[in-house]
């Protein structure tokens, strides 16, 4: 071997290297945790695309302790990969460990990717959430007057972004938020889990997320998005920690999801009262398929209560839903505005419910005073096909606004079956207008039964959305990391 031809020299050369090694190692020790070091790992996803330049959040002074900052490690990584957009793009990779930061921003052309056993801890220190000015479509924060927390992972004005994983889980540990919102100590809204705002060409995919501080996923005046193998987990009574708010977006995909949270599995939204008026820009061509809910104090499916800027051709079909207060559920009211129109929903697989069917249109939550009590919200072509349902408090509970009845409903196909302790009326409809066919029990007379021929009446449109015809190329890296 080399060695024993080595001069005294190179000898005591390599005893100072191996003491700054044996030193490096000793100070390399935190929390009980040897560092390792230089690792290669493989990694591969399957993306809206792939991406020429790859680096560790190691690279960047990264420590996965659980304990340690990388609040600056994230965006110092972002900010030098953004160099990258026009030269292939590039992606920031995030191996096993527990990462704790506070909010950071992506930018174009870039992929964030979290390793299996990978897990984001939201930081509970205020500083690191900076603050946004309220939604113009909303004109305040859902929690206060002012304005919000930016949301853990965010993005404005982006285009081609994917945040994915080997089931990497981010946890927003909430209950610090939900402590202070209950207290009615926040001044302002609380932060999501992940937003993009004004961005087109969005992918979010195979990650977990937990116990957000408040909306999990809330894409808002955006386009093109895919959202898919997304698990979602708070408690069923933590608040407002809705699922996915497609929010005044067009061209949505949101499908493979499973969902337990406090609030609605998925909100469709568009904006609020007059803010959402002025704006004016709708949700429309969303799809969401195979979705797996459980929440028993809110619905599977909302649209709205904020829908001021519309809601058009959303559809869904596959849903499984488990223990929750109602299937698609449309809420608004006077004041709203906008419209909810072109609703599509098969094949839904219900289990233990309040009401399969409920539309309100007496949802009294409004911006402020100044909302306009003659904007009345347009609902119109709402339909419903094969649907089965078992352990049902009350069938549907269809409530329209008195001189602004809610039209073109139409419910085919649906077996409900009741629960034992179930109400005695399985129907009650106000203001409502539209058909059935081959539903039990029988429903309302404001939809009247048109016999088992006319279930056909509601089908699904034929025609694919164009997001449907997005395909996702398979990438695959090595990376090297400390
Ligand atoms: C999600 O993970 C599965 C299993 O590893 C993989 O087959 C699939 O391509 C991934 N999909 C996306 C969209 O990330
Ligand atoms: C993002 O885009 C919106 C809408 O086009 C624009 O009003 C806003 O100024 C842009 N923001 C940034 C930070 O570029
Ligand atoms: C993904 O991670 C979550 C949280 O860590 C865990 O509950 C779940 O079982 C994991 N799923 C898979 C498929 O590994
Ligand atoms: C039926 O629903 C009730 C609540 O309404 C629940 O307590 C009961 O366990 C459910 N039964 C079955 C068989 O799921
Ligand atoms: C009615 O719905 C059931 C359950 O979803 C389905 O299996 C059946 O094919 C549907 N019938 C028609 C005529 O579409």
């Amino acid at each position: 071997m080399e060695l024993l031809g080595m001069s005294p020299m190179r000898t005591k050369m390599t005893r100072i290297v191996t003491v700054l090694l044996l030193v490096g190692f000793i100070l390399g020790v935190r929390g009980g945790e040897a560092r390792k070091g230089k690792v290669t790992e493989s990694f591969a996803y399957t993306g809206i695309s792939c991406r020429r330049h790859t680096a560790s959040i190691t690279d960047f002074g990264g420590v996965g302790d659980g304990k340690t900052s990388n609040t600056k490690a994230f965006q110092d990584a972002v900010n030098h990969l953004s160099k990258y957009a026009s030269d292939g793009g590039a992606q920031l990779y995030v191996p096993a460990g527990k990462w704790l930061t506070g909010s950071f921003s992506l930018t174009s052309h870039f992929t964030l990717y979290l390793q299996k056993h990978a897990l984001l801890l939201a930081s509970q220190d205020m500083k690191e959430w900076p603050v946004l000015k309220p939604l113009p479509s909303y004109g305040r924060g859902r929690d206060a007057a002012g304005g919000r927390f930016t949301s853990l992972i965010y993005g404005t004005n982006l285009t081609d972004v994917i945040v994915t994983g080997a089931n990497g889980t981010i946890d927003g540990q909430g209950s610090f938020w939900w402590q202070k919102f209950h207290k009615g100590k926040l001044k302002y809204t609380r932060p999501y889990i992940i937003e993009f705002m004004y961005s087109d060409t969005i992918q979010i995919s195979n990650l977990t997320l937990l116990n957000s501080p408040s909306w999990n996923v809330h894409p808002v005046y955006s386009s093109n998005i895919l959202i898919k193998g997304i698990k979602i987990l708070a408690p069923v009574k933590s608040p407002n920690t809705d699922g996915i708010n497609p929010d005044s977006c067009t061209n949505v995909r949101i499908e493979d999801s499973y969902i337990v949270s406090g609030d609605d599995c998925i909100a469709v939204k568009s904006g609020w009262d007059e803010y959402g008026i002025s704006f004016g820009m709708p949700t429309k061509q969303l799809v969401i398929r195979r979705l797996t809910c459980i929440s028993p104090y809110s619905a599977a499916i909302a649209l709205g209560s904020e829908m001021s800027g519309g809601i058009q051709d959303v559809r869904a079909e596959d849903i499984t839903s488990v223990h929750t207060e109602s299937g698609v559920r449309i809420k608004t009211a006077r004041g709203r505005g906008g419209f909810v129109k072109d609703i599509f929903v098969r094949r839904m697989s219900l289990h233990t419910m309040k009401w399969v069917f409920w539309m309100t249109g007496n949802y009294k939550q409004h911006a402020d005073n100044h909302y306009d009590p003659n904007a009345l919200p347009v609902i119109q072509g709402i339909n419903y096909r094969d649907i089965v349902a078992n352990n049902v408090s009350m069938a549907a509970r269809l409530e329209g606004i008195e001189g602004d009845p809610f039209t073109q409903i139409c419910i085919a196909n649906v077996t409900i079956g009741m629960a034992a302790k179930a109400k005695k009326v399985p129907w009650t409809c106000t203001d409502v207008e539209g058909i059935t066919s081959g539903v039990s029990p029988r429903p309302c007379d404001l939809l009247p039964d048109q016999g088992q021929k006319k279930i056909a009446a509601c089908d699904f449109p034929a025609e694919p959305l164009s997001i449907d015809r997005v395909v996702l190329k398979t990438c695959t890296y090595r990376v090297n990391h400390m």
